[in-house]
């Protein structure tokens, strides 16, 4: 693919510390090695008992439900359910954004279906007609006199925990009381920050049905041996095989993979010239994977329905809003490779085809190998925040 020119606004950024830093690693050989293999057990991804434990991930932690750039008008809304919640997402006409059950406080009644944003400028209950402001807040109540002593401020919508950071939307939608945006809000911001994901224009978004368990798909992004083998006949010539570096952050993970041309020689605080040469990964906790290509933002956020099948929305972001023919066609190419081919067809096929010889009970346990211990990491933290969400819950 060829890389366009970056817009002045995204040549003005700079890396953060961290991100020069898993670069120079990955240039040196640096970073933490490992040498060693370990194993996860075949029943985390195929026992049902074990999925319906992993529940309490998605309800103790803050989820991401997309890229702001999904709804980036002022006076705007949509629904998302994909985590089980009906939510909400109002955002206002100073361009605030805050998250509520989809729910009317009248009767109950689901208030509206809008998957794609629509421009409103209350939300109205299709039943009764009470209307509610883009703040949450109860407007109006046709024939009012008939709720003597009604509290209207007290009757606003639900709201749900959210913080947009860095470009993203997070939300808790189950557990106000554990509510905790830190690493959203901190580390991870200024990252995303820095690859001005919060400035990207949406160019494409696709909801994959995957038949696997949700952790087969990150896996799928939490090591590189893979690379040069699945992806042979896509991407696998612009990256170099294992050249990696990582770290955690709380329970996040983030990574560099060095492509073809080398960093030797590269100004690693010029921003343009290492995104050319270095591919950023996040695997953020518990289910949702940011790739930054050279020009463009891949982010995956996982929605697991099933022990053996996951909703997997595919974000496609871009710098600027195509304006021509030509810069149409790049993307239109990009995506085609991008969500079609690699992650659609080699990365979700594959995650398929683990869940087909993993629930046949074939083999007990999966053999990582010293490119593999990334997965391994991952489980540990999966498995250390079951264990405390079981530890709360006997409390
Ligand atoms: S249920 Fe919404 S107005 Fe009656
Ligand atoms: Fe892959």
């Amino acid at each position: 693919m060829a890389v366009m020119n970056a817009p002045f606004e995204q040549r003005r950024r700079t890396p953060t510390e961290a991100q020069i830093r898993l670069a120079a690693q990955c240039r040196d050989g640096t970073g933490p090695q490992d040498r060693g293999r370990s194993t996860v057990r075949a029943s985390a991804y195929v026992c049902p008992d074990r999925f319906a434990a992993e529940q309490a991930l998605f309800r103790r932690h803050p989820v991401v439900l997309g890229p702001s750039a999904m709804l980036p008008e002022p006076g705007t809304a949509m629904t998302h359910d994909g985590f089980g919640a009906p939510l909400l997402l109002l955002r206002d006409g100073r361009g605030a954004l805050r998250i509520f059950l989809n729910a009317c406080r009248h009767r109950g009644t689901r208030l509206m279906d809008a998957p794609e944003p629509v421009k409103e400028p209350v939300v109205l209950c299709p039943y009764h007609a009470w209307a509610y402001g883009l703040d949450g807040r109860l407007k109006g109540v046709p024939r009012p006199e008939t709720f003597p002593g009604l509290d209207k401020a007290a009757m606003g919508l639900v709201e749900v925990p959210s913080v947009e950071a860095g470009g993203l939307i997070w939300a808790l939608p189950h557990r106000p009381d554990v509510a905790d945006f830190g690493y959203a809000e901190g580390p991870l911001g200024a990252d995303f920050d820095a690859l001005g994901l919060g400035d990207m224009h949406l160019y494409a978004r696709r909801t994959h049905r995957v038949q696997s368990n949700w952790k087969l798909i990150m896996d799928a992004f939490l090591e590189s041996y893979h690379v040069q083998r699945l992806h042979q006949n896509s991407i696998a010539r612009f990256f170099e095989d294992g050249v990696t570096s990582g770290d955690t952050v709380g329970p996040h993970m983030r990574s560099a993979v060095a492509r073809v041309g080398g960093l030797e020689g590269v100004d690693l605080a010029d921003w343009s010239a290492l995104r050319r040469i270095v591919t950023y990964a996040y695997q953020l906790f518990p289910a949702t994977v940011l790739v930054a290509s050279p020009d463009y933002v891949n982010l995956m956020v996982l929605m697991p329905q099933a022990v053996d099948c996951t909703l997997v929305e595919d974000f496609m972001l871009i710098p600027e809003k195509p304006m021509t023919e030509k810069a149409e066609d790049h993307w239109r190419r990009s995506w085609a490779l991008l969500d079609g081919q690699v992650f659609g067809t080699e990365d979700f096929g594959a995650a398929e085809a683990g869940q087909k010889g993993l629930s046949s009970g074939a083999i007990a346990e999966l053999e990582l190998g010293s490119l593999e211990q990334g997965i391994r990491r991952f489980h540990e933290t999966v498995e250390a925040a079951l264990e405390a969400a079981l530890v709360s819950a006997q409390r």
